[in-house]
């Protein structure tokens, strides 16, 4: 499963693409807002660190501006995936810029039959939101494996990319279903690597190694 990080804070993209952790970026309107960033400068920083895949979000809601708004955002860079939000005139928008050759996000998915119509869009991508759905009280985890399902079904390629991820334990049991990507935000990701085991054995192990007084260096 790949990991994007669903953030427009460059200091915390450049710190996990570091570590080889980041095979792409998402962004949004809200995080472009919370990076108080200009849209297309910050972005054409995201694209010049990362190589993989940089989704950047229109915010017109008739197909023929979203069209002009993806055309222009994918102008920053050839690794600008274009996010059109999954609408009927996203739908149209997503048609139009994929048959450009364009690689196309359709966010805001929260059903199975909205991943359908995007697949037969052309998408690149399909970003079925897990949170937003598990604070409704529904399972977001069980659309993701809906999607894969379906998808699997009839050999579409549009890669699942769960997003609106929250915990580490979302970023597992996506890999578990098989979804293509996962976003997530910094603090998730960085949290994977948490177990409270690790921490008990490891105060054990600092404990023993001072009344041993071992010595490497
Ligand atoms: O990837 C979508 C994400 O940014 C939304 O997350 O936590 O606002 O539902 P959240």
């Amino acid at each position: 499963m790949k990991f994007f990080v669903d953030t427009a804070d460059i200091d915390a993209i450049a710190e996990l693409n570091d570590l080889g952790m980041v095979d792409g970026v998402t962004t949004n309107p809200s995080l472009i807002k919370k990076s108080g960033r200009d849209i297309l400068e910050v972005t054409k920083e995201i694209c010049d660190m990362v190589d993989g895949p940089v989704s950047a979000e229109v915010i017109a809601l008739k197909a023929e501006d979203m069209i002009a708004e993806g055309r222009k955002l994918a102008e920053i860079a050839e690794n600008i995936a274009v996010k059109v939000p999954l609408t009927w005139d996203g739908l149209k928008a997503c048609k139009v810029l994929s048959d450009e050759g364009k690689m196309v996000n359709v966010t805001l998915c929260f059903s199975a039959n909205q991943a359908l119509l995007a697949a037969k869009a052309g998408a690149t991508f399909i970003s079925p939101f897990i949170g937003r759905l598990d604070d409704l009280n529904m399972d977001g985890l069980d659309l993701i494996a809906d999607i894969r399902e379906i998808y699997d079904n009839y050999g579409f390629e549009t890669n699942i990319l769960a997003a609106s991820i929250r915990t580490a334990n979302h970023m597992s049991e996506c890999a578990k279903i098989g979804a293509d990507v996962a976003t997530a935000p910094p603090a998730v990701i960085k949290a994977m690597a948490n177990h409270i085991l690790t921490d008990k054995g490891l105060d054990q192990f600092v404990k023993d190694a001072a009344e041993a007084k071992i010595k490497i260096l």
